[in-house]
């Protein structure tokens, strides 16, 4: 038995659901536990390329049952829109269930996403992916929120839908947005609704029936640490924790089943949407990392800002999610820059500090301290050992263990599947 939980350790974007899908060729059970399809997870391998917003990386792995825990916001219409393309893509041979506790986004979420941003001055939007996710965990919290249980019962759901339509119309009507017709809303989404009761199921019973019959689960995180609603950077989050400590609330398990946390970084720092981050940097050097990492957001396709690798962070998360190990990607991108920076430590009002401020105006006012490691040239994308890397690259990622305390289970030299080397089996 293990519970292997795959967290983001950034703002995201590390490379999770590459990392999903590799390690789900050895799981029986793979549960995306928290966030919605605000997320944008890339697989690469024979030759294809997919990109995932809700559905589990694991999908591609027919014998695993593929899981969308309680802890997540799910819109409808986007969840089918995903299976099509998945089936439209050649897979079609699948387990996939969706947590009678879920919560559904309907549309005037989205609406009430964009009002929110469209309300605040420039400099203090949070950049969010316009997918609804915030007011739809804003209504979980308020206790008005519909969840799947709801949703796939005509009667309730029409209920519950007439009367948030009713309570969100009157916000938006009172900044002058559009309003919403429960009526329209009903007539369309209660087909899919439908089309979804065959996936619904009790998915806390299903992970824990798992556990008893010694099976292996994965746990796959979206977002990253720093977007935690709790400790992330606070308001520049997104509304849910990304963290494991949130993976046994959001699936229904004890904290006990977890035997592996695997944090995924970078091997150095992007952020998409608004927010500092003390390592930003935008020269020749970031551009060429951004180009050559592809650095555009899978969602949204934002360009990504590009950063050193940032060690104030990275400890921060393993304080917080309590990694067990480190997945370290893009390792590929580096090569051929003079040297490599990694922040060991932040100067703020002329104290050098080594933790996250809690007042974003704080850690607005951080300057990173590096350690400048020289860089490698060759090209590593076909290296599938340690030992084949060149010295530097070495080098780099043992002064990351040294300085984090957790070993480095994994490393990855390029998008595809194959181009992944395990250093620590954890399944
Ligand atoms: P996620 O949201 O954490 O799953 O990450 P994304 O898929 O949004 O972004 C990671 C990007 O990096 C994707 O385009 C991946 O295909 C790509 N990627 C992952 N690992 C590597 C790697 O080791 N090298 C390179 N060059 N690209 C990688
Ligand atoms: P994956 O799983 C990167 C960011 C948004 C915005 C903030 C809030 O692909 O790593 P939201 O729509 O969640 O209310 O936006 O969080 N954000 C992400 N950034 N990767 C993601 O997911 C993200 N999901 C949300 O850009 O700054
Ligand atoms: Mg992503």
């Amino acid at each position: 038995m293990s519970g292997v939980v795959v967290v983001g350790t950034q703002w995201g974007d590390e490379g999770k659901g590459k990392i999903t899908d590799f390690l789900a060729a050895k799981a029986d059970m793979i549960v995306r536990f928290q966030g919605g399809n605000n997320a944008g997870h890339t697989i690469k391998f024979d030759g294809k390329k997919f990109a995932l917003h809700l559905i589990p990386s694991g999908i591609f792995r027919k014998d695993a049952k593929n899981i969308l825990a309680n802890g997540m916001v799910i819109n409808p219409k986007a969840f089918f829109e995903e299976l099509s393309m998945l089936q439209e893509q050649g897979v079609t041979d699948f387990q996939l269930f969706v947590s009678d506790r879920a919560h559904i986004i309907l549309p005037y979420h989205i609406a009430l996403d964009q009002m929110l941003e469209s309300m605040k001055e420039q400099s203090k939007k949070v950049g969010t992916t316009n997918k609804g996710i915030g007011p739809c965990y804003t209504d979980k919290a308020m206790r008005i929120g519909i969840r799947v249980i709801d949703f796939i019962n005509e009667e309730r759901f029409f209920q519950k839908l007439k009367q948030n339509v009713e309570y969100h119309n009157k916000v938006l009507t009172a900044f002058n947005f559009q309003t919403f017709d429960a009526v329209e809303i009903f007539d369309e989404y209660k087909s899919y609704a439908k089309k979804m009761a065959p996936y619904v199921a009790n998915t806390s019973k299903m992970i824990n029936d798992a556990f008893h019959a010694n099976k292996d689960v994965l746990f796959e995180g979206a977002q990253g640490a720093l977007l935690c609603l709790d400790h992330g950077t606070y308001p520049y989050v997104t509304s849910s924790s990304p963290t494991a400590s949130s993976v046994p609330l959001n699936t229904g398990i004890s904290p006990q089943k977890i035997t592996d946390i695997v944090g995924v970084t970078k091997a150095y720092s992007t952020r998409v949407g608004s927010g500092f981050f003390a390592t930003n940097f935008d020269d020749e050097v970031a551009n060429t990392i951004r180009v050559k990492g592809n650095e555009f957001g899978t969602t949204t396709g934002r360009p990504r800002r590009i950063g050193w690798l940032d060690l104030v962070i990275l400890k921060h998360t393993v304080n917080i999610s309590g990694l067990t190990g480190l997945s370290v990607m893009l390792l590929d991108v580096l090569s051929g820059l003079n040297e490599l920076k990694i922040c060991t430590s932040y100067t703020l009002d002329g104290k050098e500090i080594d933790e996250v401020p809690a007042s974003i105006e704080d850690y607005e006012r951080c300057t990173p301290n590096y350690e400048t490691l020289p860089g490698f040239k060759e090209d590593i994308t076909n290296v599938t050992s340690f030992e084949q890397l060149p010295r530097e690259a070495k080098n780099y990622l043992k002064r990351i263990e040294e300085l984090l305390g957790i070993p480095i289970v994994i490393f990855s030299v390029g998008p595809d599947r194959t181009q992944t080397i395990v250093l620590k089996e954890m399944m």
